[in-house]
């Protein structure tokens, strides 16, 4: 057993909603604390990957299905009149996606080679060698703040598929996910480092403390792995992109990690991003492997592992460059303050 002992903090966060952002947002809003729905306008987002609006509403229908909201019952979540709108988000989302990706049919055989492919680091400028090098220590929390909307809850999306997969392809996602729950030490659950690394930060730690500040192309990145997690139907698009999450994931940490001690984060609070440069060595072999056994036991999903993969690698490369974009500019990443407490 590993000595790490962790602070642990009290949950202080959870106090309100965020407000809503546009008529899909308040219409989800409006279902999910039983309110009469109001006569919200029809819209069409422009970027169904990004937009601020819809990804706050599909956030919100899908974190019934996680840790609930503040005042909003739990059995909202099966609620039809709930799952109803929420299907029009993911509709209006998967159609974005498709329309971006394509989705073409793929020989099973290629998959490994496909998913190498789209692992490969960009050439051009990355967000983990900005915080490496040129970050400051604003910007770093900032990044922090928007990574809380997955890390809290690290692991648990791609959790979704284990009871969808049977023989190989389970014991190598088990296997990859007994290390993300902190191999039977609570206090070494990947979703707690990050929490760590926040307190360390002088930021609340609270699950969902932040959710309310987060831009569309940060929720969405989260949206996806709920979206492929939630849908039996995807469970291809999600072993895709568990793979290409853990095959793209050491090397950057790598460089987190230095640019946090860069800025004056002592081991403890660097140990999250340390943790992920060798556990994730491991993974991405293991969740490599489970793409292809899964492609060749299941060849029909052999389109889905690569979409979900190229899925990942665009949403994430946008997130990525809204950030960059913004602080070259001088800019905060950040909605303003005030949307909202949760
Ligand atoms: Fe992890
Ligand atoms: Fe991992």
């Amino acid at each position: 057993m590993r000595d790490l002992t962790l602070e642990r903090t009290v949950d202080v966060g959870v106090e309100a909603l965020p407000t809503a952002r546009g008529p899909l947002s308040a219409r989800m809003l409006d279902l999910l604390t039983d309110r009469s729905v109001g006569g919200h306008p029809a819209r069409v987002p422009e970027d169904p990957l990004g937009d601020d609006d819809l990804h706050l509403a599909l956030y919100l229908a899908y974190e019934l299905s996680y840790r609930g909201l503040p005042g909003v019952r739990d059995d909202r979540e099966w609620e039809p009149a709930v799952l109803g709108a929420r299907r029009d988000l993911e509709e209006t989302f998967e159609a974005g996606l498709r329309q971006t990706i394509g989705r073409e049919s793929v020989d099973p055989r290629d998959v490994p080679d496909l998913l190498r492919e789209i692992a490969t680091p960009p050439e051009t400028d990355s967000l983990s060698a900005f915080i490496e090098r040129e970050a400051t220590l604003d910007q770093a929390r900032e990044f922090l703040m928007h990574r809380s909307a997955y890390q809290l809850k690290e692991a648990d999306p791609h959790s979704w598929v284990i009871p969808r997969l049977d023989g190989a392809a389970k014991t190598a996602v088990m296997e990859i996910q007994y290390d993300e729950y902190g191999s039977g030490d609570p206090a070494w659950m990947h979703s707690e480092l990050f929490r760590t690394t926040m307190i360390a930060a002088g930021l609340d730690g609270s699950y969902g403390a932040y959710v309310g500040r987060l831009p569309g192309p940060t929720l969405a990145t989260v949206n996806l792995i709920t979206l492929f997690g939630v849908h039996r139907r995807w469970r291809g698009a999600l072993v895709g992109h568990l793979a290409a999450f853990e095959m793209t994931s050491s090397l950057p940490n790598r460089a987190y990690a230095q640019g946090f001690r860069r800025l004056g984060f002592d081991d403890a609070a660097v140990r999250f991003f340390d943790e992920h440069v060798e556990a994730d060595s491991v993974h991405e072999v293991l969740a490599g492997d489970l793409a292809a056994v899964l492609a060749a036991e299941e060849p029909e999903l052999a389109g889905d592992v690569v979409f979900g993969a190229a899925a990942m690698a665009l949403l994430e490369g946008g997130f990525a460059d809204g950030l960059l974009r913004a602080w070259r500019a001088g800019d905060s990443t950040l909605l303003p303050a005030g949307s909202g407490l949760w």
